[in-house]
């Protein structure tokens, strides 16, 4: 899904009678944004609403309670000039298509987006309430809610975004409430950090390398005296870094930047060229640009390699055009990594201890595709031998890892019984 690169999204359904919605995961917001009706005009594509995941009628839901327009919480992703109104209300959500038997929440903050600034909705996964100019309280977040009727054990999740290029491909996972050891490379180093004291770029990361890798020539195009701190955002695709940096990543892939559609573009002689040497770049990730600890998330040429559509991609709709997913920075307080990184970055976020994890992501092949469910515990939990703390919030992980969690349980009980 999305116009700017093929990304996995997640299934939920929305209001009574409930309605499929397709959206991102959102390490960013406090309420789930749904694109509606008004996203798509007439000059649209009939298929518009199924681009976009499917579009949220608010009218149709017994269920909605308006709450009026208000502006998206899109205070860093307005640095990158991507902004919009919500309409929001409440409505009911249920994880999975129907069928999946997921979970339902009522009353969860849901902002109708009209925007294309972004394409699909999100799943939003921090836990700070959402606050409305005209309510006093503010309201809990998806996962406080999950927590508390038992869904999850603990206010934390575990994501990484798939690698759609890969053969085969390899979808996304979403895991609330824990993380999936199985997608983590356990060769590699990983890094825990505290989450930022700035709740707006909370997942800030020091960018303390960068290279570029073709044949047996690394070159360099970031270091640490280039003193990028990074906010790890995936309301957004690509990663937004300094103007020289991006000057280096187009000088080492041979590409310009193109002015009328403000990308990077690839063009199909450079696109054969680039696969013939398949250079990689990789991230060295730190907690401290001098930081001796680092992981190096690395990203091989075809996963750089996305396709840019309409609208995204200005000029005519329906064409597309490859590019590669860097853009400049407006200044230091912008640098971001869209989920571009997340291909093969495994993040996962505590909200107990207030900390998170980037390590490199571990593509299962088709012949090992089993989820292995960590749940992350409250801080003080105690594990007791009674088949009752089996139930509800002691083994979950939903979503992508429904199933797994389900056999997870399943196959503790018959140990016992
Ligand atoms: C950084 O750029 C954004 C977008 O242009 C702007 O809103 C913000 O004020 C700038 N911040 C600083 C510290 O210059
Ligand atoms: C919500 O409101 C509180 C109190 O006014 C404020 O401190 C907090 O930053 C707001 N949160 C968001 C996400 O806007
Ligand atoms: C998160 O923080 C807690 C408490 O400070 C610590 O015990 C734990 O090891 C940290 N987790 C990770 C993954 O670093
Ligand atoms: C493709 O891009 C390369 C590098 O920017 C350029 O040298 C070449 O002329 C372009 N080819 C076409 C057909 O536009």
């Amino acid at each position: 899904d999305g116009d700017d690169g093929p990304w996995s999204s997640f299934s939920i359904q929305i209001g009574t009678p409930p309605q499929r919605s397709r959206l991102f995961a959102s390490t960013r917001s406090t309420s789930f944004w749904v694109p509606v009706p008004e996203g798509c005009t007439k000059d649209d594509p009939d298929d518009c609403g199924e681009n976009r995941g499917f579009l949220f009628n608010t009218g149709s839901s017994t269920s909605w309670e308006s709450k009026g327009l208000y502006e998206l919480e899109t205070y860093e992703e307005a640095k990158l000039g991507l902004s919009g109104n919500g309409l929001y209300g409440f409505d009911s959500v249920t994880i999975g298509w129907p069928g999946d038997n997921g979970p339902t929440v009522s009353n969860q903050a849901i902002a109708g987006i009209a925007t294309k600034d972004f394409y699909l909705g999100g799943i939003p996964l921090t836990p700070w309430a959402t606050n409305f100019t005209d309510i006093q309280n503010p309201f809990p977040s998806f996962l406080t809610t999950l927590k508390d009727n038992g869904s999850i054990p603990s206010i934390s999740w575990g994501y990484t975004a798939g690698a759609y290029y890969n053969a085969p491909q390899v979808f996304g996972s979403l895991i609330l409430g824990g993380y999936d050891l199985a997608r983590i490379d356990p060769t590699k180093q990983q890094v825990s950090l505290s989450l930022g004291s700035d709740v707006s770029r909370e997942h800030l990361i020091a960018v303390q390398n960068i290279t570029f890798t073709s044949g047996s020539s690394p070159q360099n195009l970031a270091a640490a005296s280039d003193g990028i701190f990074a906010n790890i955002n995936t309301n957004v695709g690509g990663m937004w870094l300094p103007k020289p940096v991006c000057d280096r990543f187009a000088e080492a892939f041979g590409i310009t930047f193109d002015n009328r559609t403000d990308l990077y573009l690839i063009n199909d002689t450079q696109h054969e060229t680039l696969k013939q040497s398949n250079p990689s770049v990789t991230m060295q990730l730190g907690g401290s640009l001098i930081d001796a600890l680092s992981t190096d998330i690395v990203l091989p040429y075809s996963s750089l390699a996305l396709q840019a559509k309409s609208p995204f991609l200005k000029g005519s709709a329906g064409s597309e055009a490859r590019y590669l997913p860097i853009h400049v920075a407006p200044n230091n307080t912008a640098y971001t990594l869209g989920r571009v990184l997340l291909q093969h970055a495994y993040v996962f976020t505590d909200y107990e201890r207030m900390n998170f994890t980037v390590a490199p992501a571990l593509l299962p092949g088709a012949t090992n595709p089993t989820a292995e469910i960590v749940p992350i515990r409250v801080p003080g939990y105690v594990t007791t031998t009674k088949s009752s703390s089996l139930g509800g919030g002691a083994i979950a992980g939903i979503v992508i890892g429904v199933v797994a969690a389900i056999t997870g349980v399943a196959l503790v009980f018959w140990f016992m019984y």
